[in-house]
């Protein structure tokens, strides 16, 4: 019971009902989740397997505390950058659907120690996988202004970046930046004061993007699960940021990242999926006003050719 409990407060899944759907669930086909997170996701395609598997992939270890006891589970603990050599290790190749729920869990913004969130005086950390790659504050104090200024500008879209970057450069010159709260300190002076709050977590969010390598592993990820799936099988992808979702949408339409459409002599697109749909799903109001998080959810379905 108490673990139940915990479940529902790690996280509460988006567009469950719909994602499930789209998936098109064969109950002795083999999916994948590439997302586990709470497992929200993972315990709705579960509950729909007679004789099928579900492979789900998270490289957060706080995630092992959700894993369903079932035969039909397997969790590989790892960057979904390698799902391809992990489904041949298991044995599930090829598959017949593949989820992708991106970015981060509730619990990892609500975990004061994990540096993701503007609420709490916390390390900078924000490595989805505490043990692998820089932190926060690697990046911040060691990346030129010029560095600091792209990816606030890119992952943030933030019009200051340019005064953000330098405050930052200038005030590690003095003493190296450890904290949520120096780091907030730092750029509060330059952000409007009435948007503040919603300008700091955009800092946060380019920075949590850069450490985590978002899009180069989601674009790892999109090309090997063209790769895995079955011809017919389904990937649907929800994600959060509109630089993830322009790279899903050109990747189901084209099979490149560019979104450049070529065809072949016979003028058939020369792309491994094929979109369901031209335009993205989003969450319904009363999902909105149950789950913020759900807000900037756009999710796409595309079916293998
Ligand atoms: C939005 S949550 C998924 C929530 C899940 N669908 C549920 O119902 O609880 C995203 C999860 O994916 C994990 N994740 C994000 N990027 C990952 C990656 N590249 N490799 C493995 N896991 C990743 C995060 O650690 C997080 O737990």
């Amino acid at each position: 019971m108490k673990r139940n409990n915990c479940k529902l407060m790690y996280h509460n899944p988006v567009l469950l009902n719909r994602s499930i759907e789209l998936l098109n669930i064969d109950p002795n086909g083999v999916y994948i989740d590439v997302t586990f997170g709470g497992g929200g996701h993972s315990r709705a395609i579960l509950e729909k397997l007679r004789n099928g598997r579900l492979i789900a992939f998270d490289q957060d270890p706080d995630a092992l505390n959700n894993v369903p006891e079932d035969e039909k589970f397997t969790l590989v603990p790892h960057n979904f950058r390698y799902l391809k050599n992990f489904l041949r290790l298991h044995n599930a190749a090829p598959a017949d659907g593949i989820l992708a729920d991106l970015g981060v869990s509730s619990h990892q913004f609500d975990v004061p120690d994990r540096g993701f969130s503007t609420r709490f005086d916390a390390q900078l950390d924000m490595r989805m996988n505490p043990s692998a790659g820089n932190s926060a504050e690697d990046i911040l104090n060691t990346y030129s202004a010029e560095e600091l200024q792209n990816i606030f500008t890119l992952y943030g879209e933030l019009r200051s970046s340019y005064s953000i970057s330098h405050a930052i450069v200038e005030a590690r010159a003095k003493k190296p930046i450890r904290t949520t709260g120096e780091l907030i300190d730092i750029i509060k002076p330059i952000l409007p004061e009435r948007k503040i709050n919603k300008l700091s977590a955009m800092v946060f969010q380019a920075l949590r993007i850069e450490v985590n390598e978002e899009l180069e592993v989601l674009k790892e990820m999109l090309q090997q699960a063209a790769e895995v799936l079955k011809p017919g099988g389904r990937l649907v992808v929800i994600s959060y940021h509109s630089l993830e979702d322009r790279l899903v949408k050109n990747f189901f339409r084209a099979g490149n990242f560019e979104g450049k459409i070529e065809k072949d002599f016979y003028g058939n697109v020369l792309s491994p999926l094929k979109p369901l749909s031209g335009k993205a799903i989003v969450p319904d109001e009363n999902e909105i006003a149950e789950n913020s998080r759900a807000r900037s959810a756009k999710m796409r379905t595309a079916e293998k050719r």
